[in-house]
């Protein structure tokens, strides 16, 4: 058992800088949560107030419902791996890992043996018994990673903490880790808390996502929850990539009925939305509406409901293309287009400076309020 719970917690810096505002989260127990947010939003000085590094100003953290805020780091029951890692060069690989056991004291004194078991089972899971006997700069940046994660491994922690622990590998050495940790976990069966600002890194590994800005939370939720129902402007363009097109115009309703009306078109509402904006009796308004670039389609011919615009860049992906469009009011859209239906003929008109007449997938528009910004439909105060 390893839950953790965040009350009210805040961090004040020196010269009153606020770095964590009213935090208040509840983990449960083998639960992945990832803490996820732009440079400086204060991901990393929430864990390491749940890791003891860093006093906490207001508020308490609670490791099993144990207040541990006066607790040392070493009896608080936690692993923590930072993003610079430091191995110590002059040990070996099984010295490394065998570093934090051997200082334990007292009743927790671990003999050789024990050290060995626990050291070779962290080994075998993280897939680096053979390297044991090398020094860190005998191994590439992704064995050097699995070995600061297996040193936090050893200790018999409830919780496991990490910080950016893949930013400072390349592209492809990440998405290996990434799934290793996806399975790691499902290895060593613990809570997990993770840090990073990778919007790509928190949807594949969390349970749940807590999305964080200038210290406050934005939104927590699974990752399906934040992706089809964010609950503001900020989740909305932070989570997805290519980033959710967003912009000003006008939601008209007419009966039951929800259209919009974007850069002259008159785009009707459907499905879902449609219905929800009807139950909600949501009034005709000036919005700003979000269509994620995957909910662009192209049009066949000009028409009422179509937007023309003119392509800027084509991205070629392999996959799809991330078309850059321009509309006549210079608004710039992103739109991605599937490659694998098109013909050569429909390939050479998505080039830069041709034409393009578009569309938005009426189930799946997002509808934010001008005002502050909060999800019309979907904001838990919302009417
Ligand atoms: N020791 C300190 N004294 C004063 N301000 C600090 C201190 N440490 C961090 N801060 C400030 O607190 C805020 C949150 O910092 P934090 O390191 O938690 O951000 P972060 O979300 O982890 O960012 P990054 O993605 O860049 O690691 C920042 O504005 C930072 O400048
Ligand atoms: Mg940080």
């Amino acid at each position: 058992m390893a839950t953790v719970k965040l009350t009210n917690v805040k961090k004040i810096y020196d010269g009153n800088v606020v770095a964590v505002h009213e935090f208040n989260l509840d983990i449960a127990d083998k639960e992945f949560v990832v803490f996820v947010g732009p440079s400086g939003c204060g991901k990393s000085t929430t864990l390491r107030m749940v890791a003891g590094l860093e006093d906490i100003s207001e508020g308490t953290v609670e490791i099993d419902g144990v207040v541990v805020n006066d607790l040392q780091p070493r009896d608080r029951g936690v692993s923590m791996v930072f993003q610079n890692y430091a191995l110590y060069p002059h040990l070996t690989v099984y010295e490394n890992m065998a570093f934090p056991l051997r200082l334990l004291k007292g009743d927790k004194k671990m003999s050789n043996d024990e050290i060995y078991e626990r050291v070779t089972w962290a080994a075998k899971v993280l897939g680096i018994t053979q390297y044991l006997t090398r020094k860190p700069k005998a191994l590439s940046g992704g064995q050097r990673q699995r070995v600061a994660i297996g040193r936090a491994m050893v200790r018999d922690s409830k919780v496991f903490l990490m910080d950016e622990p893949l930013s400072n590998l390349d592209a492809k050495l990440r998405n290996q880790m990434r799934a290793e940790i996806i399975l790691l976990r499902k290895k060593i069966n613990t809570t997990f808390i993770y840090v990073t600002h990778d919007q790509t890194e928190a949807m594949t590994l969390g349970d749940r996502i807590v999305i964080m800005k200038d210290g406050f939370i934005m939104q927590v939720g699974t990752p399906t929850e934040v992706f089809d129902k964010p609950d503001n402007l900020f989740v909305a363009e932070f989570i997805g990539a290519p980033k959710m097109n967003t912009f000003k115009c006008n939601l008209v309703k007419d009966g039951d009925k929800y259209s919009v009306t974007p850069f002259g078109a008159t785009i009707p509402v459907d499905g879902e939305k449609g219905e929800l904006l009807a139950k909600k009796g949501i009034p005709s308004q000036e919005i700003i509406l979000g269509v994620r670039p995957e909910h662009v389609a192209i049009a066949k011919q000009a028409g009422p409901g179509t937007i023309k615009t003119t392509i800027l860049v084509n991205e070629m992906m392999g996959f799809e293309y991330h078309l850059h469009v321009l509309t006549e009011d210079e608004t710039e859209l992103i739109v991605r287009i599937p490659t694998l239906n098109l013909t050569e003929a429909e390939r050479a008109e998505l080039v830069t400076g041709k034409p393009l007449y578009i569309t938005f997938e009426g189930k799946a528009m997002h509808f934010f309020d001008v005002n502050n910004e909060t999800n019309l439909l979907y904001h838990k105060d919302a009417a």
